[in-house]
């Protein structure tokens, strides 16, 4: 075969395929690449394998071909770039560590020398890529491990940069592919978390929880999920099953916290308790759940579909304050009032903006019912809210004036 000369290769006996110890028939456990995946500077070295035969069952046998590395990236990169390219495949722990020992690391180390912001891009793209490669190119979930240091590497960013809400939301991409969308949730997130001064492992736990939260979309029909319009009955059946399908496979994989399974369990309840699948009410979803709810809806929002553009921030967040407004901004202060130190708003404004609150002193009665009090809230205290709804994700200090 030319492509072995073409590389020096030993030339492989015939006899030696089909023994055990060669072969993997889990052909989920492989990934096709092409040459945009190769990186000269990735000195940690793969194999590299090909589809060598089908057994009797028709599943289909991989060979490793070569051992990928600095010194025949030139070679394996024309080989995968000529008309009639090989098909080339690389085993699912060799993927992880492409992207442990290889992406995250270089990742750590431009930490050190480029901006926050330049950091967070490239963080976020990487995240998405890992995603991807769970929803579309390998059937293992193992994948999803090489998360956590991404997770840490953006909060360090977001630190460091001091970095808004929008500065994130400048960052994500906007289509609406199922693996962009949770790289998005993740970061919008963990923005929130940071704003609301949780503690640095939940600000990790909540980011990390939003990029794996619609995980059992990976059990719907892709023709379901890009339907258009209405579901029929029985389709709406796999949507519905998604979140405890989500919850099911992290589970599995033994290594998250009861929170992170929460996102993934609880992001479709509503606060009101018409959401799915367990018709959950009020606190008793949990916080974590309702945080990705709120950044779930936002991200659908400002995502493009076949049959409208993308909606503006600013648009997404009027739509969700007039439509959602019992549901979403009531749930969205009740999250935030739990743990932000409001900021010295008067402190923020100019001296002539500087205006005294309606109400300054005046105490709010207890109410029984907690969905009840979020609705009865006097002016003031909605406008606030709603300023500060807006100011997050605006990051408008201006918002944070109370209201006239
Ligand atoms: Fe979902």
């Amino acid at each position: 075969m030319e492509f072995r000369f073409l590389l020096n290769l030993p030339v492989v006996s015939i006899a030696n395929w089909g023994e055990a110890s060669d072969m993997d028939t889990i052909a989920h456990f492989y990934r096709e690449i092409n040459s945009g995946f190769l990186n000269k500077n990735c000195g940690q070295g793969f194999e590299i394998s090909y589809l060598a035969e089908y057994d009797e069952n028709d599943d289909p046998l991989f060979r490793k071909f070569v051992d990928y590395t600095p010194e025949n990236h030139e070679k394996i990169k024309k080989m995968l770039e000529a008309d009639d390219c090989m098909e080339f495949f690389i085993h699912e722990s060799d993927l992880i560590k492409y992207y442990k020992d290889f992406k995250v690391r270089d990742l750590q180390k431009a930490l050190e020398t480029q901006p926050p912001k330049q950091v967070l891009k490239e963080a976020y793209l990487v995240t998405e890529q890992i995603l991807k490669e769970y929803f579309e190119n390998i059937g293992s979930s193992r994948i999803l491990r090489t998360l956590d240091e991404l997770v840490k590497i953006i909060q360090e960013c977001m630190d460091r940069g001091s970095l808004a809400f929008i500065d994130v939301f400048l960052v994500t991409k906007k289509d609406y592919h199922t693996y962009t969308h949770c790289a998005n949730v993740g970061l919008y997130c963990l923005a929130l978390a940071n704003k609301l001064q949780m503690k640095p492992e939940a600000i990790r736990e909540i980011g990390l929880g939003g990029m794996l939260f619609d995980v059992g979309k990976k059990s719907i029909p892709y023709e379901i999920i890009v339907k258009e319009g209405k579901l029929e009955p029985q389709e709406f059946q796999f949507i519905r099953k998604h979140p405890s399908a989500g919850r099911k496979d992290l589970n599995d994989m033994k290594c998250y916290s009861e929170n992170i399974l929460k996102m993934a369990a609880e992001h479709h309840e509503r606060y009101d308790g018409t959401g799915y699948p367990f018709q959950l009410k009020g606190e008793k979803i949990s916080l974590y759940a309702r945080v990705c709810n709120i950044m779930d809806v936002f991200g659908a929002m400002t995502a493009p579909r076949s049959n409208r553009p993308g909606m503006t921030p600013f648009a997404a967040l009027t739509e969700m304050k007039n439509n959602m407004e019992g549901h979403l901004i009531c749930e969205f202060w009740s999250i935030s009032s739990k743990f932000l130190r409001m900021p010295p708003q008067q402190e923020l404004l100019h001296p002539d903006q500087r205006v005294i609150p309606r109400h300054p002193t005046k105490k709010r009665r207890p109410a029984p019912d907690r969905y009840s009090r979020e609705l009865t809230f006097s002016n003031y205290r909605v406008c606030k809210c709603t300023r500060f709804f807006y100011a997050f994700f605006l990051s408008d200090p201006l918002m944070l004036c109370p209201a006239r």
